[in-house]
């Protein structure tokens, strides 16, 4: 255990004043930094903000019974570990507390030395889970593989695929849900391809206007059309013995799609309004997260440039079959932004790593990396609780809570509070849904009912950055 490691936190809950000091100094003799609770109800509150690794609980209270503390405490922090204690000891509530869960029931005047050894397993249990986690930390480095983790046979099948397929790819399709790390995938491909240290040009075909396309792709001559007032080359010409990335392939309109296919067949791009075409060698990697097939029989994508692109196909599995790269991704998020952050996290107690593990993902990777940033952001223990974990996960309006991708500077002018002009509340709406999707663009559109490029219009137009 690092020797720097934060204290342990007791909470003490009883009504007696004097059992608050006798308890309070033993604990803190014990290493635990210690905070007291007079009553039921201020421990309940109380927890609500801060949590404890060992609450001592007494049973009898005034105003709200022990047994109701422990079972508030089980609901909202099942990693603390709690303790009870009662004057006169009823064997009915000891068996009630050991079935809700508390760890040990004394009996007042109770036993130091079986307090003693209950608060070194409660030590012990901590610097355990430590050292746990600071061994993930360690297997999340050495498995890391041109910065992917992915520990699990789904995804150590995709990098030996890529190991082997890296040195001859010159056209691939990488497919895969929003999140599941795609572009990292076209980074591994180039860096151990034979291109590697050569132009890396990655464009987005979501965020481009579709009248701009062909220019942006191959270039211009001067005054092919208004506004082209100089020759410009195009994403292909730049990347000319190098690598070109087309992410979101998916979303290049038709037309587009067949000069593509040519350009792809002959090697060979032509500027708009240029006569002759120059020839280009470059490497294309093209990302999806659409089911291109199901778009070619729908017929918003070209079959043949589907057979074209998809020579080599690489899939990226979903998070949700790969469960067992949780705690390594998580490993190393919370490693990235502890040190961003300038914080000492050890990582997710027990409770908020199960937490972790069966959650939906519908944002993949990326939305695990979210909620993680945002947790670590919130906590202040090295620990990082469910609680953190739930207030990354689930963003909502009105709380001030955002998701970490979705936010945009403040309305410039009026009062937040109660500008309810159409134009911001669509702003804020726009704001929430890109947060409950994890940030992810194309599946807040979709729950927006907006086209991707509908969104990013309006993205631009409130001046969010995502
Ligand atoms: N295996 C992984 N190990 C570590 N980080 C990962 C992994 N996969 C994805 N990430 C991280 O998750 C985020 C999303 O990854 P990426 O941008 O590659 O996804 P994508 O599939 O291209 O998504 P989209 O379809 O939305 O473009 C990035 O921050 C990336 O670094
Ligand atoms: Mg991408």
């Amino acid at each position: 255990m690092p020797v720097d490691s934060p204290p342990p936190t007791l909470l003490i809950v009883d009504d007696d004043e004097a059992i608050l000091t006798l308890v309070g100094r033993f604990a803190e003799r014990a290493g635990f930094c210690v905070r007291t609770c007079a009553g039921g109800w201020e421990a309940i509150e109380r927890l609500a903000r801060e949590r404890a690794d060992v609450a001592v609980v007494d049973l009898r209270m005034p105003d709200v019974g022990g047994l109701d503390v422990l079972r508030a405490i089980r609901e909202a922090d099942p990693d603390c570990q709690v303790i009870l204690m009662s004057g006169a000891g009823t064997i009915e509530s000891a068996v009630e507390a050991v079935k809700l869960g508390a760890v040990d029931f004394l009996t007042k005047p109770f036993d130091f030395a079986r307090l003693k050894a209950l608060l070194g397993h409660v030590k012990e249990d901590a610097s355990r889970r430590r050292r746990v986690l600071e061994a993930e930390r360690k297997v999340a480095r050495d498995l890391e593989f041109c910065g992917m983790i992915g520990r699990g046979p789904a995804m150590q099948e995709l990098f030996g695929l890529i190991r082997r397929l890296a040195p001859h790819v010159r056209t691939a399709l990488i497919s895969g849900e929003t999140g599941v790390g795609k572009e990292l995938v076209a980074r591994a491909l180039y860096q151990l391809g034979p291109r590697r240290g050569r132009r890396f040009v990655t464009i987005n075909c979501a965020s481009i206007a579709e009248s701009l396309f062909e220019s942006e792709l191959f270039g211009h001559v001067r005054g092919a059309f208004t506004g082209a007032v100089d020759s410009k080359p195009g994403l292909f010409e730049t990347a000319d013995g190098g690598t070109i990335v087309l992410d979101e392939v998916g979303e290049i309109p038709l037309a587009m799609q067949a000069k593509l296919l040519r350009v792809l067949e002959s090697g060979e791009v032509q500027r708009v309004g240029a006569v002759e075409p120059r020839r280009v060698d470059v490497h294309v990697l093209a990302a999806t997260n659409r089911d291109l097939r199901a778009e070619a029989r729908a017929g918003r994508f070209r079959l043949d440039l589907f057979y074209r692109l998809g020579v080599v196909e690489l899939w990226v599995p979903p998070l949700r079959e790969r469960r067992e790269d949780i705690p390594y991704l998580t490993a190393a998020f919370v490693r990235d932004a502890g040190e961003r952050l300038g914080k000492r996290l050890a990582g997710p107690t027990p409770a908020a790593e199960r937490q972790l593990v069966a959650a939906p993902w519908e944002g993949n990777v990326r939305e695990l990396r979210n909620v993680i940033e945002r947790a670590c952001l919130l906590a202040d223990g090295d620990f990082i609780t469910e609680r953190e974990i739930q207030s990354g996960a689930a963003p909502s309006t009105g709380t001030g809570t955002r998701g970490f991708d979705a936010r945009g500077p403040a309305p410039e002018d009026g009062p937040a509070g109660d500008d309810h002009s159409l134009s911001s509340l669509e702003r804020e709406h726009i704001l929430t849904v890109l947060a409950q999707s994890g940030g992810n663009k194309m599946t807040a559109a979709r729950r927006l009912g907006l086209s991707r490029r509908a969104l990013y219009r309006r993205l631009e137009r409130y001046g969010i950055r995502p």
